[in-house]
């Protein structure tokens, strides 16, 4: 996600503070950067491609000793990383300056309303329509109520920072959902993304809520909720240091990626279903490719991978359109035989995976179409696939991905389902049910209070099964992957109904098992393979449908809702996730960085 920060002082220099904070927000993951300050008569905006030290190079012919400003470190969504989309975005006269973060849902149709009156867009951004609305609205003279009035024509998930070089004495802040918090200085006043951008200035804080439009002067905060109330934020003390700041207070990137997935599913879901459709265009493919699509063949590695084998159970059983799943790395090399009518689909989180990249190449090569899911825009995937569906996970800092596989899982059900449709076997019903994914999850987090303990115990043990039937198999693929690659315990997926047929001979007194539930059809199935495995003395974790309740004898059960048994993928990663999280921490690993990995894997 963006970063954003804002200066404003009776007299000082923002120029430096707005710079190191930026550098704050580092963190974030981004593209490219940029400041603006309220320099009287005209704003004076400076903005590049690339890392902060290249935004630097160009600050020295920023106007010094204005005591007014923003800044913005961008994580591309709409249009790539570019010096015209970097922020800060201006209006059409110079004097009006935005910093933004999140989406504008009906950017599209703001602009045509803009050009078609005249207006100059210079970028491909959906932000740069908001300095034009203010402009529109009179935000030169009146940059308060131009920003009340635009407000309510913008539709999304966002917030931003406002400046007028006709009144630059105040920053105008709006937060719909992407968050926001003021830091409280002597005659001076900061807002950022979060509280690490300001924290060597002071610890005195004012988080804005979804809805409120806070008025920053030197002095004074005026805050108005979103029906136009007054509202007298409560002021924190924050007590974290930088790094806790970072993290948003968590101990690990990776617990934070975590515990942000329901709020990242709704901005992966944000504008892409419709009375109870999915918007194909919203998910880079379009009615005319759906037709032609009579296999699919993925491609991926990891994570990835794994997210491709779930997304073969979901289109096989909506769609009814075969799907093979290939390790990119082994795909690239088997010279596979592709049927006419296959669309390659690529599936990667930071879009430059060597393996992945290649299997893309070569298949275009041989005249197929490859749709890419990725995170990364901008990245090497997403600018050379012939389709691309954005995740919108934002970055993902920990090298275990979390928040990537399971809105990867999110838009490969909604491609699916678009298929689905496009076969006349729509589910509506399914549609609907997406939308109340992200509020499931939080209520997963929420009643996983007990997995430490459990966790505790798994990492006592050097190795442990995974094991599940049809979507199960695939989340069990995962889960063992987790593991491996954070707590350093040997790990194995295994279908449930294959370990009679030998592996059952490696189950002792006390062989740790994860069992994995949620598939009904086959639930009972599921049952009796982990009776077999109790019987000889496993000890068994079960990720749960909470249905079953107590009928399942385990030692440790992880219930999950299950709306569908095709939506519950994202809910059952979640305390797959944390268990192998909380394992890694009880074996004190390095949870983020673990060893011999990277978060990208450029090479073969
Ligand atoms: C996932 O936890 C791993 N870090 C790794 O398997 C990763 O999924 C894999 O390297 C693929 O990366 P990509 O999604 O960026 O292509």
């Amino acid at each position: 996600m963006c970063g954003i920060v804002g200066f404003v002082g009776y007299e000082g220099d923002a120029l430096p503070f707005l710079l190191e904070g930026l550098k704050r927000l580092e963190y974030r993951g981004y593209d490219s950067a940029g400041i603006a300050l309220a320099q009287p008569g005209r704003i004076a905006v400076s903005k590049a491609q690339g890392k902060l030290a290249v935004l630097e190079q160009s600050l020295q012919s920023m106007p010094q000793g204005i005591p007014c400003g923003i800044g913005h470190t961008r994580w591309a969504t709409h249009g790539r990383p570019t010096d015209e989309n970097a922020h800060p975005h201006t209006d059409c006269q110079g004097v009006i300056a935005v910093a933004h973060n999140g989406i504008i849902e009906n950017f599209q149709e703001l602009r045509d309303e803009l050009e078609a009156s005249g207006h100059q867009f210079r970028s491909e951004t959906d932000t740069e329509v908001i300095p034009h609305l203010l402009e529109v609205y009179g935000g030169a003279d009146d940059l308060v109520a131009a920003v009340r009035q635009a407000e309510k024509r913008l539709k999304g998930a966002y917030a931003f920072l406002a400046i007028s070089a006709q009144k630059p004495d105040i920053i105008v802040a709006v937060r719909r959902s992407s968050p926001l918090v003021v830091g409280l200085g002597e005659g001076v006043n900061y807002v950022a993304s979060d509280v690490s951008a300001f924290l060597a200035h002071t610890r005195q804080a004012q988080v804005l809520e979804n809805g409120d439009l806070a008025v920053i002067s030197p002095g004074r905060i005026q805050v108005t909720d979103a029906h136009g109330h007054k509202r007298n934020p409560k002021t924190l003390t924050v007590d974290w240091d930088i790094r806790q700041a970072e993290r948003g207070g968590y101990e690990h990137f990776m617990l934070k990626e975590i515990m942000e997935q329901p709020d990242v599913w709704s901005d992966c879901l944000l504008s892409r279903i419709h009375e109870d459709k999915v918007v194909v265009g919203e998910m880079g493919l379009t009615a005319k490719l759906l037709e032609g699509i009579h296999r699919i063949q993925v491609v991926a590695a990891g994570t990835a991978y794994h997210a491709g084998l779930v997304g073969k159970a979901l289109i096989e059983r909506l769609a009814r359109v075969p799907v093979d799943v290939s390790v990119a790395s082994e795909f690239r090399y088997q010279e596979p035989v592709l049927d006419p009518g296959t669309l390659v689909m690529a599936i990667s989180q930071s879009g430059e995976t060597a393996d992945t990249l290649a299997s893309m190449h070569m298949a275009q090569d041989e005249g197929f179409p490859v749709y890419s899911i990725v995170n990364t825009v901008g990245s090497t995937l997403a600018r050379d696939s012939n389709y691309v569906g954005y995740t919108h996970a934002g970055p993902e800092i920990a090298v275990a991905s979390t928040k990537a596989y399971t809105t990867q899982l999110l838009v490969l059900t909604m491609v699916a389902l678009a298929l689905a449709e496009n076969r006349g076997r729509a589910r509506p019903d399914l549609v609907r049910s997406l939308l109340a994914l992200p509020k499931a999850g939080q209520k997963v987090l929420e009643d996983l209070e007990h997995i430490q303990e459990m966790a505790a115990r798994l990492a006592e043990h050097s190795d442990v099964f995974y094991i599940g039937r049809g979507i199960d198999y695939a989340l069990a693929m995962e889960g063992q992957l987790k593991i491996k690659e954070i707590a350093y315990i040997h790990a194995e997926a295994y279908a449930a109904g294959e370990m009679k047929h030998g592996t059952l001979a490696l189950i002792e007194e006390g062989t740790p098992v994860v069992a994995i539930v949620t598939e009904r059809a086959v639930a009972e199935k599921s049952i009796s393979n982990i009776l077999e495995v109790k019987a000889r003395g496993a000890e068994v974790w079960a990720i749960l449908d909470n249905k079953l309740g107590r009928r399942v004898p385990v030692d440790h059960v992880l219930p999950v809702p299950v709306p569908d048994p095709l939506l519950v993928p994202v809910l059952a990663a979640l305390p797959l996730q944390l268990l192998a999280y909380w394992t890694a921490v009880t074996r004190g690993q390095d949870v983020d960085q673990p060893r011999n990995l990277a978060k990208s894997v450029t090479v073969e």
